[in-house]
């Protein structure tokens, strides 16, 4: 049975806040009752806060070493709180709202169970800079797309001839939550599931996107056999590069009426 009026509108900073807040977002962030925030850095924070004054941070439920999953299924029952309790309710997250940020998509699944209206906008995300900032085009060979962990812990089939972006290498073998990443003790694990598929000298990329506008991006290339020396932290990527070339089969050039060239 559903009290009131609340309901519930999950939307994005981007990762440079001043500059990728859309209008729909700030709109949304000004009209709601009751404002939550989950963002990475302090010029988001007095964006939101001079948007609504009343806006409250659930990063507070972050512990150290706590896992992320808990900490996620208690900020879900701080949104839903207020929802049930009448509110017009915004949440803030950094990035896209709804990529590798689980308490968006989880909060808005609950909303709706419950009855109440619940969306979510899309904004800026990561990958989104790094497509800018690296100049690749997934329309041409693809995208593969993956948490490291996960990448590692399921054996993910990947295919060499795609370019491939690994998310959350700075927590790589870490379900828990630590400000300043989880090490590279077990970084072994996830180079050597690479080197399954690519050579050693396969050059590979370390990118940050610039969360500050005017400050530039980290873009570090490196020999995929030297990542575990890698300086990482909780906001690097990993980009690599296809390691060689798609084939077109001959048989569908010919009935399409296509060169069989490769591309
Ligand atoms: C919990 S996810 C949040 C992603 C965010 N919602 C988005 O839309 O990009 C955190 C991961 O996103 C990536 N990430 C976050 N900030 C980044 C940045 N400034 N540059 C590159 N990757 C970033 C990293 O892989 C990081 O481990």
């Amino acid at each position: 049975m559903v009290d009131g009026n609340g309901s519930l509108v999950v939307v994005g900073t981007g990762i440079r806040t001043v500059g990728h807040l859309t209008g729909d977002a700030i709109a949304w962030i000004k009209a709601s009752e009751k404002v939550f925030y989950v963002i990475a850095d302090l010029v988001a924070e007095r964006v939101i806060k001079d948007l609504s004054p009343t806006a409250e941070s659930l990063a507070v439920l972050y512990g150290e070493g706590k896992p992320r999953m808990e900490t996620y299924h208690a900020m879900v029952d701080r949104i839903l709180d207020s929802v049930r309790s009448g509110q017009r309710t915004c949440v803030v997250l950094y990035g896209h709202p709804g990529v590798f940020a689980l308490p968006g998509h989880i909060a808005i699944e609950r909303a709706r169970d419950e009855g109440y209206t619940a969306m979510m906008l899309p904004s800026v995300s990561a990958e989104d800079c790094l497509i800018a900032d690296l100049g690749i085009d997934p329309g041409l060979h693809g995208l593969q797309s993956y948490e490291a962990t996960h990448f590692v812990l399921v054996r993910k089939r990947i295919d060499p001839t795609t370019p491939l972006v690994l998310w959350q290498i700075g927590s790589f073998g870490d379900v828990t939550y630590r400000r300043e990443g989880a090490g590279n003790q077990k970084l072994p694990l996830l180079v050597a599931r690479l080197l399954e598929e690519y050579p050693p000298d396969h050059v590979v990329t370390i990118y940050e996107a610039a969360i500050y506008v005017g400050t530039a991006p980290r873009i570090e290339r490196l020999r995929l056999s030297k990542l575990v020396e890698a300086r990482l932290t909780t906001a690097s990527t990993l980009y690599i590069p296809a390691a060689r070339k798609s084939r077109i089969d001959p048989a569908t050039a010919a009935w399409l009426g296509f060169e069989p060239t490769e591309r």
